[in-house]
């Protein structure tokens, strides 16, 4: 691998000590961050890069996505805007066509996902089965979703699938389930919701999952106030995702733990719900992740910027919140210490936009504003 010179940084967020640069140039060597400056005194590369005063960020990334699927559920989303409530039931129309696809099928729709997400800005992307819901269709989605990310999540526990007996699956989710998913992944999940798991059956399937050496996530508190979040605090998962509805008390435990926050805007935009409250959990000191969720339900969307939009817009966290949240704070729902800053060290992992500054990424929603793409110093994304 040859060193790497991006040169002529309009305006570099590094996350990291150095803060904000302008007129930033940042060396690449061996896949890492090795040298962050000014534009005078660049010490030698074997290759340049003049991004010609664009921003540059952190690569996205995104903690929580589902993307392991087959079929569509546009009709579904039709009917919604319509008037019909969301309340995942839709699931189950997902998990009869991710079954029914062949393995070539759905790692083509995964690589496309993948690769929309990539030129969008993201550079790690967490990939969750719970559309198989059998012993060898959540070891199949999770062996495929390990051909694209090492972020791998074992979501049997999704619900419970039609035609079984309740007690009867979260047994096999707990046992033999667990046991074929376990080599491919590296996180447990676990819908806790009315009509999904309680909270008992929910800490089952974490306990189990933390036994055999997976770490703790949940959905939690999405459609309803519960006990999820509770729940994520007292196992100590990585991340509460999608926080809905939260009590007073529910913000104070997030605050005074090391579970992240995780937003999931696209699925508030997605169900005509109402958005999540930002603003209590970063003013009670949460640490709050930004992610797509992306699904074919409830947030068919792998665009970052557009979450981040949303985030400035309708959950009233500043833009800089955002931007941290959508990158830094998915490092930390991911519990990685490596990517999600641009220290000198942290992989290469880097987001030019065609913008003078990470702002327009709020300012002008909707527009395509992703320029190149690297990850470990190698464009996934070029003009
Ligand atoms: O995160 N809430 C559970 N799972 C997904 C929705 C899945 C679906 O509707 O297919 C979510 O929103
Ligand atoms: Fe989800």
């Amino acid at each position: 691998m040859t060193s790497l010179l991006v040169t002529n940084i309009g305006e570099l967020t590094t996350n990291g000590p150095q803060g904000t640069v302008q007129h930033a140039s940042l060396i690449v060597d061996e896949g890492r961050v090795a040298w962050i400056g000014g534009e005078s005194h660049q010490p030698p590369t074997d290759a340049r890069l003049d991004v010609e005063g664009r921003a540059v960020i952190p690569g996205f990334v995104d903690s929580h996505a589902h993307l392991v699927f087959a079929g569509s559920r546009a009709v579904e989303f039709a009917a919604r805007m319509a008037g019909e409530p969301y309340t995942g039931g839709g699931i189950r129309t997902t998990v009869a066509a991710t079954r029914a696809a062949p393995d070539q099928t759905l790692r083509a729709n995964l690589a496309r996902l993948v690769a929309e997400a990539h030129r969008q800005g993201t550079t790690t992307i967490e990939i969750k089965s719970g559309y198989g819901l059998t012993v060898e269709d959540e070891a199949r989605s999770l062996r495929i979703a390990g051909e694209f990310s090492t972020e791998t999540t074992y979501l049997g526990a999704h619900v419970v699938p039609d035609g079984t007996d309740a007690d009867a699956y979260l047994r096999l989710v707990c046992g033999e389930m667990l046991a074929a998913a376990r080599p491919y992944a590296k996180w447990v999940d676990v819908f806790c919701e009315r009509g999904a798991f309680d909270a008992d059956q929910a800490r089952e399937v974490l306990a189990a999952g933390v036994s055999t050496g997976l770490a703790p996530r949940i959905h939690a508190n999405q459609l309803g106030e519960g006990d999820g979040v509770q729940l994520a605090v007292e196992m100590q998962a990585a991340s509460a995702d999608h926080c809905t509805h939260l009590s007073t008390k529910d913000v104070d435990a997030l605050a005074d733990s090391a579970t992240v926050a995780t937003l999931l805007p696209g699925a508030e935009f997605s169900t005509r719900s109402p958005y999540p409250d930002a603003r209590a959990l970063l003013d009670a000191g949460a640490t709050v992740a930004l992610a797509t969720d992306c699904n074919p339900g409830s947030s068919y969307t792998t665009s970052m910027p557009f979450c981040i939009a949303l985030a400035v817009r309708e959950m009233r966290m500043t833009p800089a919140e955002a931007l941290w949240a959508a990158t830094a704070g998915g490092a930390r729902a991911l519990r990685r210490d490596d990517i999600g800053h641009l220290s000198v060290g942290a992989r290469a992992d880097l987001t030019v936009l065609d913008a003078p500054s990470f702002l327009h990424l709020a300012y002008r929603p909707g527009v395509p504003l992703v320029h190149t793409v690297l990850r470990n110093g190698e464009p996934i994304c070029t003009p």
